[in-house]
């Protein structure tokens, strides 16, 4: 399942280490996360559905989902796919909740009940305070990394946190080049982008805490982190969410079988891994991402059954899709999948041609020989650390789902706390870069760090980029979201359940 041999990309493995699966003695590279040590090794079905015990595979591979929950050295709902393999490790597949192992529960030094869970008060973020810091930004993206460059360039100090072992966000796993103008790295390849914004962090006073999740985030701006296992708790003065998105999932029989998986997490296996997702892959969605994901597959050495899409055209850029009709795979338009088929991994998939309503059309359906089934039929932003610290709310449909209201500064209806990229709203790379920014610059004005004209002229100069990448047909959607968005945020107290 290892790539060999990859037109764009070498990988450079760790060390090959031994460690134990199911009481299975198997070899992997130090330093992948177990989830593809265990792919590369064959291994498919990672747990069971606790209540029907069905088998399950990774889907997100970027922490996100819980497919991928086992018991690591004792250790149940440990997520695999962002957990690095280490020698001698103990892998077990996961068929219940668990239990809290002998040791407790990872609380720092909060006071512990019997059980070693800690004792907190309700709306007391647990842990030992890892001290003060004016800027916290959650997120190692091109938003996230941006927000901290741009603040770190007027002096403001911070902490850039992030759950990989590797800052990027989706930057680290994308090989094509981009699209837009020089100034927003067009004909950069995504995987160059992430060592370029970091190149830029060095001579500032940014540091950066890879390996940490934030658990939580309290109306205070205090944030509760798991670093290195342990609770900690951070109070900065502002913070920046930018926590990019999580991939949809599409509703069809047995769509819950390990071999379907997110396009994205695909792109992880093969990109960053350099694993592959198995030898024949039905890609639902004829979007960007389908598109770039389907070429992607090709230049590993998979082969693409075909390329599947609802709606009677392709939405990526046609150039994509030339280029992989030119490689023999056939896009089917106005078709769309009823079934995985497979006991305990996918081994085939039922597509149908569907009208215009989306009713399948009698006498159409079909089977594909596939082993794999990605799913690329869109993203929906990570809001759960600016509403679980009481965000104003609203369903923008524009940008992808419920969103936190912000306005054009990003800062969200806590004075404070503001959200970049992805989070506030599906776009690109770019607009992620230009919002966080302006996050970046917002935050430090806020901070009182810099000459406020001087900022004023940073912002009104991303802001006009924003604005010129948003100008295009495929700006379109994104920037009504956003006037809509900014529109809300004027109506302060209004109630924006549905806008
Ligand atoms: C296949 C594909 C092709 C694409 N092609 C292009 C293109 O050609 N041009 C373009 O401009 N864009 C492209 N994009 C879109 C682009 O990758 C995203 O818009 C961009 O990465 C968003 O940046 P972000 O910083 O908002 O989020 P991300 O890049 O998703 O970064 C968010 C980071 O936050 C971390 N995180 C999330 N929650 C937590 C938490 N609780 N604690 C700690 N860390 C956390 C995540 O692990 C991640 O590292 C493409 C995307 C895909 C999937
Ligand atoms: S959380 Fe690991 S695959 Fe989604």
């Amino acid at each position: 399942m290892r790539i060999d041999r990859h037109p764009i990309l070498t990988f450079e493995r760790g060390r090959e280490i031994e460690f134990e699966f199911d009481g299975r003695r198997l070899r992997g590279c130090e330093g992948e996360t177990i989830a593809a040590a265990l792919h590369a090794a064959g291994v498919r079905v990672l747990r069971e559905s606790i209540r029907l015990g069905r088998p399950r595979g990774f889907f997100c591979a970027i922490g996100r989902c819980s497919s991928c929950l086992m018991t690591v050295n004792g250790v149940p709902n440990v997520m695999t796919c962002i957990t690095p393999l280490e020698e001698g490790m103990r892998v077990e597949t996961q068929r219940t909740k668990g239990t809290v192992p002998d040791g407790g529960h990872p609380g720092g030094d909060a006071p512990a009940d019997a059980d070693g869970v800690p004792i907190v008060a309700w709306g007391e973020a647990p842990g030992e305070s890892l001290g003060d810091v004016p800027l916290a930004v959650v997120g190692g993206g091109p938003a996230g990394l941006s927000a901290a460059i741009a603040a770190g360039r007027l002096g403001v100090r911070s902490v850039v946190i992030d759950e990989n072992q590797t800052a990027g966000g989706q930057l680290i796993k994308q090989t094509h080049m981009f699209f837009g103008s020089r100034e927003h790295h067009a004909r950069v390849r995504g995987v160059d982008i992430g060592p370029k914004l970091l190149s830029e962090l060095e001579e500032l006073p940014v540091e950066l805490m890879l390996g940490t999740t934030a658990l939580g985030l309290y109306n205070d701006l205090t944030l509760s982190l798991l670093v290195e296992g342990r609770h900690r708790r951070l109070s900065p003065e502002t913070i920046i969410v930018a926590t990019g998105a999580s991939e949809n999932m599409l509703a069809f029989e047995n769509s819950d079988l390990p071999g379907v998986y997110g396009a994205g997490a695909v792109q992880t296996l093969m990109n960053v891994h350099g694993v592959v997702p198995g030898d024949r892959v039905l890609m639902v969605g004829a979007g960007n991402i389908g598109l770039i994901v389907s070429y992607q597959l090709l230049q590993a050495g998979v082969e693409v059954a075909a390329v599947i899409e609802g709606m009677p055209e392709v939405g990526g850029y046609h150039v994509h899709a030339a280029k992989i009709r030119r490689a023999g795979v056939p896009i089917l338009t106005s078709h769309t999948i009823v079934r995985a088929e497979g006991e305990t991994t996918v081994t085939g998939a039922k597509v149908v041609e569907v009208d215009e309503s989306w009713r399948p059309v009698d006498g159409t359906e079909r089977r594909l020989d596939v082993d794999t089934i990605c799913l690329a039929v869109g993203l929906t932003p990570n809001v759960e650390l600016a509403f679980q610290a009481g965000t104003r709310e609203a369903h923008v449909r524009e940008l992808g789902g419920r969103v936190a209201v912000h306005g054009p500064d990003l800062e969200t209806s806590i004075p404070g706390l503001y959200i970049a990229g992805d989070a506030s709203g599906i776009e690109e790379a770019s607009t992620a870069m230009l919002e966080g920014r302006l996050a970046g610059l917002a935050a430090a004005k806020r901070l009182g760090a810099g000459d406020p004209a001087k900022i004023d002229a940073l912002v009104s100069e991303a802001a006009a980029g924003l604005a010129a990448l948003r100008a295009g047909p495929f700006g379109r959607q994104p920037r009504y979201g956003k006037e809509r968005m900014f529109a809300l945020k004027n109506r302060e107290g209004t109630d924006e359940s549905q806008a």
